[in-house]
């Protein structure tokens, strides 16, 4: 039997240039529309699972130069098209103009909905599809019912079924197809989680040379150790909540899960390697598919 997962009734907004994409509960093109970029602006875009949280906290740390001062890393850096339900738009967009510069935010977006995607600095990060399409089946496995209810979404009864809803939602190609002609433009930086996993602190230099921000090897350092799977993982409530006081969307061990390059072989049998190939070969060019290792 197929299984919603997705979104039920959200209605359109036909108000708002469909350039910004459909309102959903976690995407909202007003808030995206009325957004004001700055040049100092830090946006990580990702596909969902692509090592998202790990670069909040990656570039969080590093603007910081090291600190466990803080509540969650969603309010320290927010998710941009994400308005949280009881949330106003002017009382988000007030929200981020306050926000300590240079202000850091995560998107899912695609280069074409991104505000300000020619001035403000790109951060993008990029992870196997196997690996991500696995991860997010866990993601909808581990979140709590309530968190599950407030974004409108159910959970998927056994993987083959979820496997063909994250197929034709499709957001890893969608992210990668659009993103990929802009890899060498001179405000993105494009890296891959595998890399991040053999080499954080390399990859650290290159984000900070990246922003112009100068670290010394010492707050680099401790930047690299907050950021380290261990340290999230012992930290997970920081990661797990929206805000200080909120209830975890997650079961405990979940979200920040594994963290591991190549797990997906425990549920992604060769069937589904064949269709993700096979999609990744029409969608995207020859040299995307050697970077990424699909060659
Ligand atoms: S989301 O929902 O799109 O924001 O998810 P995202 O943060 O992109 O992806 C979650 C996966 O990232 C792993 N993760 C890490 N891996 C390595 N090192 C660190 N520090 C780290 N922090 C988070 C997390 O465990 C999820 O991957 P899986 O494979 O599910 O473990």
């Amino acid at each position: 039997m197929a299984v919603a997962w997705h979104v039920r009734g959200v209605s359109q907004d036909t108000t708002v240039d469909p350039r910004w994409g459909r309102p959903h509960p976690l995407h909202d093109p007003v808030v995206l529309s009325r957004f004001r970029a700055r040049p100092t602006d830090v946006l990580i875009t990702t596909a969902p699972k692509a090592g998202t949280t790990w670069m909040q906290q990656i570039l969080f740390q590093l603007r910081e130069g090291g600190t466990e001062d803080f509540g969650t890393i969603h309010e320290v850096v927010p998710w941009l098209e994400y308005r949280p339900a009881g949330v106003g738009v002017d009382e988000l967009l007030d929200r981020y103009e306050h926000l300590p510069a240079p202000r850091i935010f995560k998107t899912h977006c695609t280069f074409e909905q991104t505000p300000g995607v020619d001035r403000v600095k790109i951060v993008l990060s990029s992870r196997d599809p196997r690996d991500c399409c696995v991860s997010f089946y866990h993601h909808m496995m581990d979140m709590t019912d309530e968190a599950l209810e407030r974004v409108r979404m159910q959970r998927p009864q056994d993987f083959d079924s979820y496997f063909e809803q994250w197929m034709r939602i499709g957001s890893w190609y969608r992210n990668v197809v659009s993103w990929w002609p802009h890899r060498s433009d001179p405000n993105v930086l494009w890296l891959r989680y595998a890399d991040m996993k053999a080499d954080l602190t390399g990859c650290m230099r290159q984000i900070t040379a990246h922003l112009g921000w100068s670290r010394t090897g010492e707050q680099l350092e401790r930047a690299a150790e907050l950021s380290s799977f261990r340290w999230m993982k012992a930290n997970s409530e920081r990661f797990t909540r929206q805000r200080t006081d909120a209830a975890p969307s997650f079961k405990p061990g979940g979200f920040i899960r594994r963290g591991e390059v190549g797990g997906h072989t425990e549920l992604i049998r060769p069937e589904h390697e064949q269709r993700i190939r096979e999609r990744c070969r029409a969608d995207l060019p020859g040299d995307c598919l050697e970077f990424l290792g699909l060659a």
